[in-house]
């Protein structure tokens, strides 16, 4: 594994040498932050030696490099994900590859479904907590002492201090917030009603496919993490169950403003 990271990382700083200081992971429909960056370099995941390829629509497949509130980033535009059958190791490959490539700070966005019921189609969720049982870890085998310790801490995988940036943005330009705890299912197939309910029981706000193994992965290697959701349906209502992926990726688009805003502040603001 760290063999090939090194590879991977070597490819892309012998094509280009700037070094980031932000990771961005782009979800579901959520990909026009790119458009906000001056982007000095791309390159598709699948010339990256070792790096996946993404198989899902609505993930284009490739790292933007360029900068943003004067920083420099780099961002995924796609991801990967378990229910694609990858192993977890393969789905938090290009994390460790940002790490590597010099970023201090990772900010995570993805689409989730409601099981708050509170919670509106359009909402954005900060991330303060996961709850990951179904997946398999992503640290599983033996352990990368480079990467991280054998047993990582897990009591502040998402940073009080950006989360309370994130607040502070958000109140100075009247965007409604909600946070809670992120619950990481396999998917591919969207909750039963009765899923939806024992996920709430279980103590999760918001339902998802992605996420918690970058996390993961992420607080093993020392990276601060902060992350988001977008509601894009609210399955656990008995009148609104019925859930496709068109209408995801469609509240993420609707969604996709305010995210970015929050995002852009918050890089200019670490
Ligand atoms: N469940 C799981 N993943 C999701 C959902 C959902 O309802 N919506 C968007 N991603």
């Amino acid at each position: 594994m760290l063999k090939n990271i090194v590879a991977a990382v070597n490819f892309i700083t012998s094509h280009y040498e700037m070094k980031p200081t932000v990771g961005v992971v782009l979800g579901s429909g959520l990909g026009s932050f790119i458009n906000e960056m001056n982007v000095t370099f791309e390159i598709d995941y699948n010339n990256i030696p070792h790096f996946p390829v993404s198989t899902v629509e609505g993930h284009q497949g490739k790292l933007i490099f360029g900068e943003l509130s004067g920083k420099k980033i780099v961002a995924m535009a796609g991801r990967f994900h378990y229910y694609e059958g990858y192993t977890t190791q393969e789905v938090v490959f290009p994390i460790r590859v940002l790490k590597f490539l010099g970023i201090k700070t990772l900010l995570i966005s993805n689409a989730a479904g409601g099981t708050n019921t509170t919670f509106h189609v359009g909402d954005l969720m900060i991330i303060k907590d996961h709850i990951s049982m179904f997946a398999l870890n992503p640290l599983l085998g033996k352990n990368e002492e480079t990467f991280g310790p054998r047993f990582p801490d897990m009591s502040e995988p998402y940073k009080k201090y950006l989360i309370a940036k994130a607040k502070t943005i958000a109140k100075e330009n009247n965007i409604e917030l909600k946070e809670g705890v992120y619950f990481g299912v396999t998917g591919p197939s969207f909750e039963t009603r009765s899923e939806y309910k024992m996920i709430r029981l279980l103590g999760g706000d918001a339902v998802g496919m992605s996420t918690v193994q970058e996390v993961i992965a992420a607080v093993h290697l020392g990276l601060p993490v902060f992350a988001m959701s977008v509601i894009t349906d609210v399955g656990i209502r008995e009148e609104e169950n019925i859930i496709t992926h068109e209408e995801v990726l469609m509240a993420a688009k609707n969604a996709e403003p305010k995210l970015t805003l929050i995002f852009k502040e918050l890089i200019a603001r670490l």
